[in-house]
């Protein structure tokens, strides 16, 4: 069985032959302290396990939500970090104490407040606050001003005869879209895209010192930046949704000035680190799979479907966690409660017990039942904005290069194992 460590030559490459072994001899595996400062994880390879845990109340996101009466002891174990839960809670005390934590925090902090992190009550009331954005309809009246940014991203490249699909492209088409929409300055996304790899390096499965200070330091200057910002719209308000926060962080004690910047950060780093990977991993797949692009070309109606198609075939989030709130019997072993569970999102997708011949891309499959964004109460808030962007992305590169072709033999991917996404994909145009 090879060991869960991305940084083996080639483990990228193999990720989905590992995870295959996993799935058919180890499907819920034990990682034990796979680094220093953590106790080690269950792994869980299955569909049907990763649906059932992302679904079961008894799986919750925050240690102080399994040991209240623990929360905030400096003493507390870590978990492993291979997960943003993790990462946060094993850096920082629990929420309890953070009301009290002097700013400017830390990012485990100042993590610790996202909604990704909370469970009910919090995760509830949260939620209803920003649901309203996200919504199928909300996002479809931004379509037309993705195709516009799309299609201006790729002028230049039309002219030159070629890109890095990633950094030209998959990149800042959805960190332009998502500055729009909270209605920060999008010239300034230089800046958050260090900020933002900073953090994401933080909630991926290595942990080191240098990790933490450049995460720590990122927090601390985009809080400013943010808190600055929140300054002048709360005297300006307009049609963004960082003012629409802000009316709600004023009508009364719904959203804490903490929360509401934590909030902004956490909508800012999730457009970055995310849909970026859709298109990417997504024109990968279709340039190795010239059939599949073809027809794509020939029938751009078929997006919506291909784009779930390439979320199931090469998930851009891989895995995610949750802590055992209660000792659970899963798979004929024992889940001690405080346990760290991380479920594998991108083997379940791959799992033939729910898409027959997993490791064959179809863009014209029928019944997909991805895991790609989660399930339960924390399913991504940034589906309906995701998928849109990944659909419009993706046609506008069809339709404007229709000669598109890889520049590269072996694209590189980035390290890591909860995000999955290239370094570069050089192509050239016509
Ligand atoms: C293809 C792109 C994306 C993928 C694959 C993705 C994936 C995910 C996954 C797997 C979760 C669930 C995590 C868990 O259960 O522990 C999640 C949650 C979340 N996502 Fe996304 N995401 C994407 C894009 C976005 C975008 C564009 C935004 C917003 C701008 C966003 C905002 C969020 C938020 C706020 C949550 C937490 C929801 C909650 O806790 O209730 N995501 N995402």
């Amino acid at each position: 069985m090879e060991p869960l460590n991305p940084w083996t030559e080639g483990f990228h490459e193999r990720l989905y032959d590992i995870y295959r072994d996993y799935r058919e001899n180890r499907p819920v595996h034990w990682e034990g302290e796979p680094l220093p400062s953590t106790r080690g994880s269950w792994y869980l390879f299955r569909y049907a396990d990763v649906s059932a845990v992302l679904k079961d109340s008894r799986f919750v996101k925050s240690l102080a939500t399994v040991f209240p009466e623990k929360a905030g002891a400096p003493t507390e174990p870590a978990p492993a970090a291979a997960d943003p839960t993790a990462a946060a809670e094993s850096t920082h005390p629990a929420p309890d104490a953070l009301a009290r934590a002097p700013r400017p925090v830390t990012f485990g902090d100042m993590a610790s407040q996202w909604i990704l992190f909370r469970d009910p009550p919090d995760h509830t009331r949260l939620r209803r606050l920003v649901n309203v954005a996200f919504t199928p309809r909300a996002v479809m009246s931004y379509s037309s001003r993705v195709e516009q940014i799309a299609g201006e991203l790729l002028r230049p490249a039309l002219r030159d005869g070629g890109m890095d699909l990633i950094a030209d492209f998959a990149f800042p088409l959805p960190v332009i879209v998502i500055a729009e929409m909270l209605g920060v300055p999008a010239e300034d996304r230089g800046k958050f895209r260090v900020w933002s790899n900073a953090m994401a390096a933080a909630l991926d499965t290595e942990w080191n010192e240098e990790i933490d200070r450049r995460a720590a330091q990122a927090t601390g200057e985009i809080w400013e930046y943010l808190t600055r910002i929140i300054e002048k719209r709360r005297e300006n308000p307009g049609a963004d949704l960082l003012s629409a926060l802000i009316a709600a962080r004023d009508q009364g004690d719904r959203l804490s000035e903490d929360e509401l910047v934590a909030m902004a950060i956490l909508l800012l780093v999730a457009g970055h680190e995310t849909t970026v990977n859709l298109i990417g991993n997504g024109m990968l797949a279709l340039l190795q799979h010239p059939g599949q692009m073809e027809l794509l070309q020939r029938e751009p109606q078929r997006a919506a479907q291909a784009v779930e198609e390439l979320l199931r075939y090469d998930a851009p989030v891989q895995m995610t966690s949750r802590f055992a709130a209660v000792d659970v019997e899963l798979g004929g072993h024992v889940i001690r409660k405080g346990d760290n569970v991380v479920v594998v999102i991108g083997s379940a997708n791959r799992d033939p017990e729910v898409h027959p011949d997993p490791d064959r891309l179809d863009i014209t499959r029928q019944a997909i039942h991805h895991l790609g964004f989660g399930g339960g109460i924390h399913y991504c808030l940034g589906a309906p904005l995701a998928r849109r962007e990944g659909q419009i992305a993706l046609t506008t590169l069809l339709k404007e290069t229709p000669t598109l072709r890889m520049a590269c033999d072996k694209p590189s991917w980035r390290p890591g194992m909860v995000f999955r996404g290239l370094q570069n994909l050089p192509v050239e145009i016509g």
